[in-house]
């Protein structure tokens, strides 16, 4: 059992991930009836366990969108100016499925040739134009593919060629997506704008994403208000109390104080001050990796605590500071304290596969943080750019590299103040992994089927077995690592799912 082989007290090493393996159950049901609800806080559940990392390459609003809808939720990361962090948790909240809020527009005076370029890098094909080529600007047109396949100058002006507004269908703003939907079935059109009385454009719904509306019926809502729930990351500076108070006024449900070491003065008056001031705020606090930093942290208020210390994949804390711990020690031991006091962990860093999830759930974790799994999605930060080997890349750093800590993120390792700033992370690329929608729906079958194997059908069961010692785990030598890995083929093709 899990109390056997970290709470012995001869066993003085550290265990990962990959040093235990779970030992099969007895399953009595179907892959689809495990079901993965969790808790992200003591007031937050979510439909699926995972949660993406408050980094600048991985989270903010279009991140935080697709993992609310998908039954996760995101944390949008703090490197940025408040009235912006503010801004994309506004845009979180404001997302209503289907009604593209900030379309593309282009202006009149735009030639064919510039659209052409402009598509290379989008990848959409249709735009409204407007008097000034912006969003809320007065609506004098569209532009699709049927404009501007046939024209032989690529010279000519948008103007010249566009559907002009008084040939479109449009809608008034205040419909609803089903309406919309209808307008455009009946309508036969590819996109409808939604307008003004006085023809400002404000949103626009596209046919092709009708499908991707149907619904999301795993999706992290209000109850009563049905907006997306989405978290931001702050930190221990007294500026940040101002932080605090914007998100809040944005309509923040959580904040997750970012801080490589919670264990410290600064984040104790920081939660207890939130927890004073805005009682009904989450307040997910860390970074912890042993039982008594959960502790002080919890006597101080929190409601989640974030668990591990330079074991993420771009983490250079335990090489440079000598600090840190194996993460499947970690989680275990801050959840077996936390699981007393009513209070959720999240499992933060050094996740790679469905399988690392399944292990931090069952050492009792409410969720997994991931950063490295979920970059290079289509939903994060950043452009995508090709390797001289033709590979689709996007860049994926850490908050401790340099080049973040002089966007902010130096208050994580209590650097503000320094003249010298100490990298404890680095700066690298991952390959393209396409959209959230297909990526984290294989991730969570992936976790259903481990859950299966070892005969939980929730993660509540898991965790019961886990206490009550019927989850079994054995270690795993390095030899016994190497044949649960792929071996003894000369070449071989990986694709993850179909
Ligand atoms: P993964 O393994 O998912 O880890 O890529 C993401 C988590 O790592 C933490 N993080 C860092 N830790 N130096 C560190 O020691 C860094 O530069 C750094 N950046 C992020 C963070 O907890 C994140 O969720």
């Amino acid at each position: 059992s899990a109390a056997e082989i970290f709470g012995s007290k001869t066993a003085m090493s550290g265990y990962t991930y990959d040093d235990l393996i779970c030992l099969p159950g007895h399953i009595n049901f179907g892959v689809h009836d495990v079901a993965l609800g969790t808790k992200f806080s003591k007031k937050i559940t979510l439909k699926t366990p995972i949660v993406s990392s408050p980094m600048d390459t991985v989270t903010e609003s279009n991140m935080a969108i697709a993992m609310a809808l998908e039954g996760g939720i995101g944390v949008i990361h703090t490197n940025l100016p408040v009235e912006t962090q503010a801004a994309e948790v506004a845009r979180v909240k404001k997302f209503k499925a289907g009604f593209i809020l900030e379309p593309r527009c282009v202006p009149p005076t735009m030639t064919v040739e510039e659209l052409d370029k402009l598509k290379g890098t989008l990848g959409f094909t249709g735009f409204p134009v407007t008097e000034n080529g912006q969003m809320g600007a007065k609506l004098l047109g569209l532009v699709t593919k049927r404009d501007t396949d046939f024209i032989q100058d690529r010279k000519t002006r948008l103007s010249q060629i566009m559907t002009p507004a008084a040939n479109l269908v449009t809608k008034l703003e205040g419909c609803d997506l089903l309406e919309a939907n209808e307008t455009l079935q009946k309508s036969k059109k590819g996109k409808l704008p939604i307008v003004t009385k006085g023809g400002l454009l404000v949103a626009l719904v596209a046919r092709t994403d009708i499908k991707k509306n149907v619904d999301f019926p795993n999706a992290t809502k209000h109850p009563v208000n049905k907006e997306l729930l989405v978290a931001a990351a702050i930190g221990t500076r007294p500026a940040d109390r101002d932080r605090v108070k914007a998100l809040v006024a944005a309509g923040v449900d959580a904040v997750v104080i970012d801080s490589s070491q919670g264990d410290s003065v600064f984040q104790h008056e920081m939660v207890k001050w939130i927890k004073g001031t805005f009682p009904d705020l989450q307040v997910v606090a860390g970074n912890v990796v042993t039982k008594r930093q959960a502790q002080h942290l919890i006597e101080c208020g929190a409601d989640a605590l974030r668990v591990g210390m330079g074991i993420g994949s771009i983490c250079t804390t335990q090489e440079v500071c000598a600090c840190g711990r194996a993460q499947a020690s970690a989680v275990y031991n801050v959840a077996k304290l936390a699981r007393l006091h009513g209070v959720p962990i999240l499992a933060d860093g050094g996740i790679s596969s469905p399988g690392h999830i399944v292990k931090a759930l069952s050492l009792g974790a409410g969720a997994a943080m991931c950063g490295s799994l979920l970059a290079g999605t289509a939903e994060t930060p950043g452009e995508y750019f090709y390797s001289d080997d033709g590979k689709r890349l996007k860049r994926y750093r850490g908050m401790g590299s340099i080049d973040a800590m002089k966007k902010g993120s130096d208050d994580r390792y209590f650097g503000t103040a320094a003249v010298i700033k100490v990298a404890q992370g680095v700066s690298g690329t991952v390959q393209d992994k396409g959209s959230i929608h297909k990526y984290i729906p294989y991730l969570t079958q992936g976790i259903k089927h481990g859950m299966q194997d070892i005969g939980a059908a929730s993660v509540d069961k898991l965790q019961s077995m886990l206490q009550e010692g019927q989850l079994r785990f054995e270690l795993r030598s390095a030899a016994a690592q190497r044949e649960g890995g792929v071996h003894g083929l000369h070449s071989f093709e990986r694709k993850l799912f179909d």
